[in-house]
């Protein structure tokens, strides 16, 4: 059974290799615990048991725009519901802290996703690519 937890408590090391898995990156350095603490509206944890199994980030810009962050899925429980519950917790938690709108970007490969799992309509984005991967710091 897979249970979700809103603000749920992780540890960098949970975060760190599910990001790995989930994008095929080295675990990264960062202070996960940390920077959500700091500057997130919240995050959304699915759980195995004590395996941490889903996560998304809930960016927020202190009004009623909140972002969707890093959802992520352990591979082997994929195509099963958590991707999409655990948009649908984000969802939830960012209209009940009075967020009027939920963004996100996304690769062609997984429009369908967020379109037909989640929900989402397209709109046109933008994003500008400031620095290159090879110069990001750990934070
Ligand atoms: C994208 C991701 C989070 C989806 O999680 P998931 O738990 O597998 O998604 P769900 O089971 O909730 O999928 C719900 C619906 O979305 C669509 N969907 C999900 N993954 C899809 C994919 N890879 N290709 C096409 N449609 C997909 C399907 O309509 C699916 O319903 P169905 O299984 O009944 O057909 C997961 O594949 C993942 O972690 N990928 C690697 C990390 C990543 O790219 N994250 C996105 C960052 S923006």
């Amino acid at each position: 059974m897979i249970t979700y937890e809103w603000r749920g408590r992780f540890t960098n090391e949970d975060a760190k290799a599910l990001h790995a898995e989930c994008f095929n990156d080295g675990p990264l350095q960062d202070d996960w615990w940390r920077r959500v603490n700091e500057h997130s509206l919240g995050w959304v944890c699915a759980w195995a048991g004590e395996d941490l199994v889903g996560f998304v980030n809930v960016a927020w810009d202190g009004g009623v725009h909140a972002f969707v962050l890093d959802t992520m899925v352990a591979a082997r429980l994929r195509r099963c519901g958590v991707g999409k519950t655990l948009v649908k917790i984000a969802a939830e938690q960012a209209g009940a802290h009075r967020c009027d709108w939920l963004h996100v970007d996304f690769e062609d490969r997984i429009r369908s996703f967020y379109f037909d799992g989640c929900g989402f309509t397209a709109t046109n984005a933008g994003l500008l690519r400031l620095r290159k991967a090879s110069e990001k710091e750990t934070r």
